[in-house]
C-alpha cells in the first residue's frame, strides 16, 4: 500500500458528507410531520403553548317567530332554510320550492313586511321576525285583492309559481313600483313563470294598483 492509499483512508483526513438529497427529505419531512401534528393533533404550539379545540358550534337552536299572525317557538337544526321550516314543520305548504337556491321566487314570503326569497334566508336568523306566508293573505273567506285580481285576469297556468307572484306582487304593490306595466316587469322579474303567465300576472298587479 502506498503513502498516498494510506492517506486517503486515514480517519484523520475523512471530510464530513453532506447529506444525500433521499437523507434530507426523509429527515425534514419527519421533522415537518412532528410538527404539525403538534400542533394539530395535540393542541400545542412549536413553542409548547397549549391551544384549546375550536368548539362546536351547536346544531340545534330554539327560534321564536309569528307566522301568519301565529306565534311559534321551535327547536331547528341551524341550517334549516326558512322555506324548509315552512313547509316541514309548521305544515304550511303553500309556499314552493323551486329552484331552491334563491334564482326563481317560487318560495316569496314576506318578513317583517319585506318580500324575501324564504330559502335564502336561516330561520335560526329570525327570532322575533313576523313572517306573511299565502295562507295568511286572505282574511278569513274574503280573499286578497290580489289573489282575486289573480282569479279575474286568469293568471295562471299550472300554478306552481302562483303563492310567490302573489307574495311579490303584495311586496311591490307596497313599495309602490306600480307606476306602468314596465315598472311592474322589472320589479316582479325576480319571480320566474314557466307557464309564461306575465301578461296576465301584470295585468293582475295592475288591477289591484287600480283598486278595481
Ligand atoms: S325556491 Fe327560493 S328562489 Fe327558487
Ligand atoms: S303558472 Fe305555471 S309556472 Fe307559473
Amino acid at each position: 500500500m502506498s503513502s498516498e492509499d494510506s492517506e486517503s483512508t486515514s480517519p484523520r483526513t475523512v471530510q464530513p458528507t453532506a447529506p444525500s438529497r433521499r437523507t434530507f427529505i426523509k429527515s425534514t419531512s419527519t421533522v415537518g410531520g412532528v410538527l404539525v401534528t403538534g400542533a394539530l393533533v395535540s393542541g400545542t404550539t412549536s413553542l409548547g403553548t397549549a391551544v384549546a379545540a375550536p368548539a362546536e358550534p351547536p346544531k340545534n337552536f330554539e327560534v321564536t317567530l309569528t307566522v301568519n299572525g301565529r306565534r311559534h317557538t321551535t327547536t331547528i337544526d341551524t341550517r334549516t332554510s326558512l322555506l324548509d321550516l315552512l313547509r316541514e314543520k309548521l305544515e304550511l305548504p303553500g309556499t314552493k320550492k323551486g329552484c331552491n337556491a334563491g334564482a326563481c321566487g317560487a318560495c316569496t314570503v314576506l318578513v317583517d313586511g319585506k318580500r324575501m326569497n324564504s330559502c335564502l334566508i336561516l330561520a335560526v336568523r329570525l327570532e322575533g321576525a313576523e313572517v306573511t306566508t299565502i295562507e295568511g293573505l286572505a282574511d278569513g273567506d274574503e280573499l286578497h285583492p290580489l289573489q282575486q285580481a289573480f282569479i279575474d285576469q286568469d293568471a295562471f297556468q299550472c300554478g306552481y309559481c302562483t303563492p310567490g307572484q302573489i307574495m311579490s306582487g303584495v311586496g311591490c304593490l307596497r313599495e309602490g313600483h306600480t307606476g306602468s306595466s314596465e315598472e311592474i316587469r322589472e320589479w316582479m322579474s325576480g319571480n320566474i313563470c314557466r307557464c309564461g303567465c306575465y301578461v296576465k300576472i301584470v295585468r293582475a298587479v295592475e288591477q289591484t294598483a287600480d283598486g278595481k
